[in-house]
C-alpha cells in the first residue's frame, strides 16, 4: 500500500469502540481514511452515523473490491475470527481490537499471515492507548527480557481502584467501569481474567515468540478477593491489582501467570489507578521501563486503531522476529509461587499441596496462609479459588527451579509455625 493510497475501510462493529473511531476519523481527514460501510448485528439500533452507512451483511464489505481496509471491533468473537480469516484470504488488511478472536486462534492466524500478503495488526487489543505490542516486537528485538509485569485490564483496575479508595462495594465499582465503557460486554471475561489472559497471550507472542493458548497460563482475577485481602494488603502499605508475570528463567523458559499480586509502593505498578494500564519491562540492556495509559475506554482504544492504521501506509506488517527470527522461549511448567491464601475454612484447603509453609493463621478474625506452592498444583486443581479460597501472589514471588516435590505437610507440623 502506498503511503497516498486512500484507505477505505469496512468496519465491523458500531459499539463503545466503533462509534469512537467513527467520529474520530471524520473529523481527522487528514489521515485520508475513509469509512465507506459499517457492519453491525441489530439493523433497529439508532446510530450517530448516517443510515446509509449500515449494513447486517458481512459480505456487503468483504466482497466489495473498494474496501481495502477492515477494522474489526465486535462483541462475538467466533464472528470477528470468521470476518477477520476471510478478510485476509481476499488480501484485505485487518485491523481488529478482539483480544480474545486473537489469542484464541493465533496459531491459524499465524498461518495464514505467512499465506497471504495482506497485514494483520492488533495494537489495541492489548492495553489499548499503549504501544506494547510493537515496542516488543521491534524496540526490544535484540535486547533480551528478563521480565514483564503488567496491569492489562482496564475494568478491574477500575473496580480495584474504587474499592481500595472510595470503599465501593464490587457491583458499584462493576457497574461504574460499565456505565464508562471500560467494561467487556461480558463482564465475567474482566472479573475473571480471561481478558487479561488474553492479553498476556498477545504479550508472549511479541515478547518471547511463544505461542501458546490464553488456557495454558495459569489465571484467575478478582472475582474472589475480599475485605480481609485488601486489610492485609493496607496493613503491609502494598495495593492488590491483577498483575500479569512473565518472567524469564535461567533454564531459559518463561513463567508466566495472571493473578491478584501485592505490589509494594515502590513498585510504579502502584501508581497505576482506574482504567489506565500499566507494563514494566526489564531488559538487559535498557535496564527498567514503564509503560502507561489509558487501557479501556472508547477513545483511547480507537487511538491504538488510528497508530495501526497508519502504520499500513509503509505497508507495516508484524514479523514475529522473537518466533521466527530468534530461538522462541518455551513456557515453563517448574517454577513456584509465594502466595497469601486466605480461606474461610481449613477443611478446603490443601495443605498437603504447599511445599512449604511459612505461617498459618487460623483465627476467628483472621485466617490465611503465607506458603510457597508449585504453579503445577494451582493448574491442576480449583480449590484455591472456590469455598472462600483467594490467593494472592506476594511481590517478587516467583521462585524458580522447583521441583515441583510436594511434601508431606502435616496439618499439625503447621499450626506450630503461627
Ligand atoms: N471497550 C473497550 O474499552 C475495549 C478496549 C480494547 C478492546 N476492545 C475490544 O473491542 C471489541 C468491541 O468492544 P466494544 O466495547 O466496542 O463492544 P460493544 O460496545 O459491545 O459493541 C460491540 C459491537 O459489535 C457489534 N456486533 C456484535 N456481533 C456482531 C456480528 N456478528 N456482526 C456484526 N457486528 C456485531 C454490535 O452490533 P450492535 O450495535 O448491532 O449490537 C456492536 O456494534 C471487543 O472485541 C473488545 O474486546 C474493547
Amino acid at each position: 500500500m502506498k503511503n497516498d493510497k486512500q484507505l477505505n475501510i469496512g468496519l465491523f462493529g458500531f459499539g463503545v469502540v466503533g462509534e469512537a473511531l467513527y467520529h474520530i476519523l471524520s473529523q481527522t481527514p487528514t489521515l485520508n481514511a475513509i469509512i465507506k460501510r459499517i457492519c453491525v448485528k441489530d439493523s433497529s439500533k439508532k446510530r450517530s452515523a448516517p443510515e446509509a452507512l449500515f449494513t447486517t451483511e458481512a459480505n456487503d464489505i468483504l466482497h466489495d473490491e473498494d474496501i481495502n481496509v477492515i477494522v474489526e471491533v465486535i462483541s462475538d468473537s467466533d464472528a470477528a475470527f470468521s470476518i477477520v480469516s476471510q478478510a485476509l484470504q481476499k488480501n484485505k488488511h485487518v485491523v481488529s481490537a478482539s483480544k480474545k478472536m486473537i489469542a484464541e486462534n493465533i496459531e491459524t492466524l499465524l498461518a495464514l499471515q505467512q499465506q497471504y500478503i495482506s497485514s494483520l495488526l492488533y495494537e489495541s487489543s492489548a492495553c489499548a492507548s499503549i504501544p506494547v505490542l510493537r515496542n516488543l516486537e521491534e524496540y526490544y528485538d535484540n535486547d533480551l527480557l528478563h521480565s514483564l509485569q503488567g496491569i492489562v485490564n482496564g475494568s478491574t483496575n477500575f473496580i480495584l481502584t474504587k474499592m481500595l479508595e472510595e470503599k465501593l462495594d464490587f457491583t458499584t465499582a462493576l457497574k461504574q467501569a460499565q456505565d464508562l465503557g471500560f467494561a467487556e460486554p461480558d463482564p465475567k471475561l474482566d472479573v475473571e481474567g480471561y481478558d487479561a489472559v488474553s492479553k498476556w497471550t498477545e504479550v508472549l507472542l511479541h515478547g518471547y515468540g511463544i505461542v501458546t493458548h490464553p488456557t495454558n497460563t495459569l489465571f484467575t482475577g478478582i472475582q474472589n478477593l475480599n475485605d480481609k485481602n485488601v486489610a492485609y494488603a493496607a496493613l503491609h502499605n502494598q495495593e492488590i491489582k491483577l498483575v500479569a508475570n512473565a518472567k524469564k528463567l535461567e533454564d531459559g523458559t518463561v513463567a508466566a501467570f495472571v493473578l491478584p499480586q501485592f505490589v509494594e509502593k515502590t513498585n510504579p505498578l502502584s501508581f497505576v489507578k482506574n482504567e489506565y494500564n500499566g507494563v514494566l519491562v526489564e531488559s538487559s540492556i535498557a535496564d527498567k521501563q514503564f509503560f502507561y495509559g489509558k487501557g479501556a475506554g472508547g477513545v483511547a482504544t480507537a487511538s491504538a486503531i488510528i497508530s495501526d492504521l497508519s502504520a499500513l501506509r509503509y505497508n507495516y506488517k508484524y514479523e514475529y522476529k522473537k518466533l521466527y527470527n530468534h530461538i522462541p522461549s518455551q513456557l515453563s511448567k517448574n517454577f513456584g509461587l509465594k502466595i497469601y491464601l486466605s480461606f474461610q475454612s481449613l477443611e478446603f484447603v490443601a495443605i498437603p499441596e504447599f511445599e512449604n509453609i511459612e505461617k498459618l493463621i487460623d483465627e476467628a478474625g483472621e485466617k490465611y496462609i503465607l506458603g510457597t506452592i508449585s504453579v503445577s498444583n494451582l493448574v491442576k486443581n480449583r480449590w484455591w479459588k472456590q469455598d472462600g479460597n483467594s490467593i494472592v501472589v506476594l511481590p517478587n514471588g516467583i521462585v524458580a527451579n522447583t521441583q515441583a516435590k510436594i511434601k508431606d505437610v502435616k496439618k499439625e507440623d503447621i499450626v506450630e509455625l503461627v
